[in-house]
C-alpha cells in the first residue's frame, strides 16, 4: 500500500478573526491535497487552530470573559469560513484538545527525563505594560525601548530551558545534504544563515505568575509551555504519536512525515529550527524530517496588513460578496507560490470576469448552446472528415496544441501556472469557434461532418479542462460536468482524450460564471 500524502497547514492563532492571509494559506493546502486526491492517492490534510498564549489571555482578559470562552468564539468562526471556502481538511487540530495537552505533557516529561531540558535563571529586560521580556529586536533606530513598551525593567527568571544548541551542527549537515527540504529553494540558504547564528538554548516555559494560558508543566506546577513548543507539536499529537512508546506506532509512521505549509514568517525559527531539531531530540531520523512548503504574504498596496493600519481583508466578506470560488480562484491565480503579491478586489473581480466568465464560462454556454441548437445536444466524435483535409489537420493540430497545455498544466507547487494553461486551453477552444464559425457550418449540409467534428472537440476540451480546474473551483468543475451530462467518478488519467463516448447527449447551458458588475472607480 502506498504511503498517504499527509499535508499540514500553519494553526491559525485565535487573537482575531481570520483574514485573507489564513484564507489564502488554507486554500492553498487544499489546492494540493485536492490535486492529490485528483490524482488517486489517497490524503490526510491537518489544519487547526493555535489557542494559547499571551496575547490570547491578553485579548480575553480585555473582553472580561474566559479565555475558553473567547477562543472557542473565534475557533467558531475559523471553522465557518473552511466550510465556506469547501476546504476539504480530515482532521480539526485545536491546542485545547485535551489529546493533544495530553501530548504535549508527555513529550516534555520524556525531554526531561532524557536531559534535554533543564531549569535556569535568567535576566533581562521586561516590559511590565506587555508582559513580555524584550530582545534587541524590539529596540529602535536609537537602540532604546520605544514608549509602546511602557515601563521597562531589568528581572531574573527562572525557566526550563530546551537544549537547542547541542543540535545545531546536526541541523546545520541535515539542511546541507537535503536539497529539498525546502521550496522554494531560495529560502534554503536563508535558513542556513540563521541556524549558523544560532547560540543559546530555547526558553520553553513560562512562569504562571505571568501566564496561565498554557499548557501546564507536568513536573513542575509553577509553569505552562511557551505557545510555539505546544504549537508545532499539534502537526503529530493529531495524527497519533505516542510520546510514551519508544517505537513509534506503525499508524502514525504509515502517515508521517507531512508537508507542511508555512507562511515565510514562521519558517525561521519556528518550522526550521525548533522543530527539527525538537523531532531530532525525540529520536525522530533524518527521513522523518518534515519538508517545508513555505509560501508568501499578501501585502496591500505594498504594505504589510495590519490591525492597527486598519487594512485587513476580510475573506468571509469577499466570499459573500462574491462567491467563494471567486475568491479561491483569485488566490490560486494572481500570486506565484513562495513570492508575495498585493491583494487588490478590483483584480479579483477583473480576473474573475476576464477568465472565467468571459473565457470558460462563455465557453461552455456556447458549445452548448450550439450542441442544442445544431444537433439536439447529440455528439458524433468524427475523426474523418469528408471533403475537408485541411480542417482535418486544423483539427489535429488544435489537438497537439491543447494536449500541450493540458501536460503542463500540473507543476509541482505552481498552481497560478497550472491555472494559467487551463485558461489557455479555454482561450484556443473560444478562437476555434471563431475561426471555423459553426453557425456558417451549419447552414451547409455538406459540411455536416465538420461541425459534428468540432461540437465534439469543443465538449471533450471543456471535459479535460474541468477536471483540470477541479481542485481549484471544485464546484464550477461538477457543475460543467452536469452540464455536459458525464456524471462518472473522475481522476486526473480522464483528462485525456475521447472520454465523451460517440453519441453523448450534453444538456443545455445554464449561466456557470455570471459576470460580476466592476466596482466603480
Ligand atoms: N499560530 C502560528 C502558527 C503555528 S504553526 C505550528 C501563527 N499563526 S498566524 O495566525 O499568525 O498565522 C497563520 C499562518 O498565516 C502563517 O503561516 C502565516 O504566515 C500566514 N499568514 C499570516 N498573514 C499572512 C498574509 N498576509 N499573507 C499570507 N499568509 C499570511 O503564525
Amino acid at each position: 500500500m502506498s504511503k498517504p500524502f499527509f499535508i499540514t497547514t500553519a494553526i491559525d492563532y485565535t487573537n482575531g478573526a481570520p483574514h485573507i492571509g489564513h484564507a489564502y494559506e488554507k486554500v492553498l493546502a487544499d489546492v494540493i491535497a485536492r490535486y492529490h486526491r485528483l490524482k488517486g492517492g489517497e490524503v490526510f490534510f491537518l489544519t487547526g487552530v493555535d489557542q494559547h498564549g499571551q496575547k490570547v489571555q491578553q485579548s480575553a482578559e480585555k473582553q472580561g470573559v474566559a479565555p475558553q470562552q473567547f477562543v472557542d468564539d473565534i475557533t467558531k468562526k475559523f471553522i465557518a469560513l473552511w466550510q465556506k471556502l469547501d476546504i476539504s481538511y480530515d482532521r480539526w487540530a485545536a491546542t485545547t484538545d485535551p489529546l493533544h495537552k495530553t501530548c504535549v505533557q508527555e513529550i516534555l516529561q520524556r525531554l526531561f527525563d532524557e536531559g534535554q531540558l533543564y531549569k535556569a535563571k535568567q535576566g533581562g529586560y521586561y516590559s511590565v505594560r506587555q508582559e513580555q521580556f524584550l530582545t534587541d529586536k524590539e529596540r529602535n533606530a536609537e537602540g532604546e525601548f520605544g514608549p509602546e513598551w511602557g515601563e521597562v525593567e531589568f528581572r531574573e527568571e527562572e525557566n526550563y530551558y530546551f537544549k537547542l544548541a547541542e543540535h545545531k551542527d546536526w541541523l546545520l549537515a541535515f539542511i546541507d545534504s537535503h536539497e529539498n527540504y525546502i521550496t522554494p529553494a531560495f529560502r534554503r540558504s536563508e535558513l542556513r544563515n540563521a541556524v549558523d547564528r544560532l547560540a543559546g538554548d530555547l526558553c520553553i516555559s513560562r512562569p504562571k505568575s505571568r501566564l496561565t494560558w498554557g499548557i501546564g508543566f507536568p513536573f513542575d506546577p509553577g509553569f505552562v509551555t511557551y505557545v510555539w513548543f505546544d504549537a508545532l507539536v499539534n502537526y503529530i499529537s493529531f495524527a497519533g504519536y505516542d510520546p510514551k512508546s519508544k517505537t513509534q506506532d506503525p499508524k502514525f509512521t504509515a502517515l508521517w512525515p507531512a508537508l507542511h505549509v508555512i507562511g515565510k514568517d514562521i519558517m525561521i525559527p519556528a518550522h526550521g529550527v525548533y522543530w527539527p531539531i525538537m523531532l531530532k531530540a525525540l529520536g525522530f531520523t533524518d527521513e522523518q524530517i518534515p519538508p517545508l512548503l513555505v509560501h508568501g504574504w499578501w501585502n496591500i498596496a505594498g504594505e504589510k496588513m495590519s490591525k492597527s493600519t486598519g487594512n485587513i481583508v476580510d475573506p468571509d466578506a469577499l466570499a459573500d460578496k462574491y462567491g467563494n470560488e471567486a475568491l479561491r480562484y483569485y488566490l490560486m491565480s494572481d500570486i506565484a507560490t513562495g513570492k508575495d503579491a498585493d491583494f487588490s478586489e478590483e483584480r479579483l473581480v477583473q480576473r474573475y470576469n476576464t477568465d472565467l466568465a468571459n473565457s470558460l464560462g462563455n465557453l461552455l454556454n456556447r458549445t452548448l448552446n450550439m450542441a442544442q441548437r445544431y444537433r439536439s445536444g447529440k455528439l458524433a466524435p468524427k475523426t474523418e472528415v469528408a471533403g475537408a483535409p485541411d480542417f482535418a489537420s486544423t483539427l489535429a493540430a488544435y489537438r497537439a496544441q491543447f494536449e500541450g497545455t493540458v501536460s503542463n498544466s500540473a507543476p509541482a507547487y505552481s498552481i497560478h501556472l497550472a491555472l494559467g494553461e487551463a485558461m489557455s486551453s479555454a482561450s484556443l477552444c473560444n478562437q476555434l469557434i471563431e475561426s471555423v464559425a459553426p453557425w456558417k457550418l451549419a447552414k451547409d449540409p455538406a459540411q455536416a461532418d465538420l461541425l459534428d467534428a468540432v461540437l465534439y472537440t469543443l465538449a471533450e476540451s471543456l471535459r479535460i479542462i474541468a477536471i483540470l480546474i477541479s481542485p481549484v473551483l471544485p464546484k464550477a468543475a461538477q457543475n460543467i460536468f452536469a452540464q455536459l451530462n458525464w456524471d462518472k467518478p473522475f481522476s486526473l488519467a480522464d483528462a485525456t482524450w475521447g472520454g465523451l463516448p460517440d453519441g453523448h447527449t450534453v444538456g443545455s447551458p445554464t449561466p456557470l460564471f455570471p459576470r460580476i458588475e466592476e466596482p466603480k472607480a
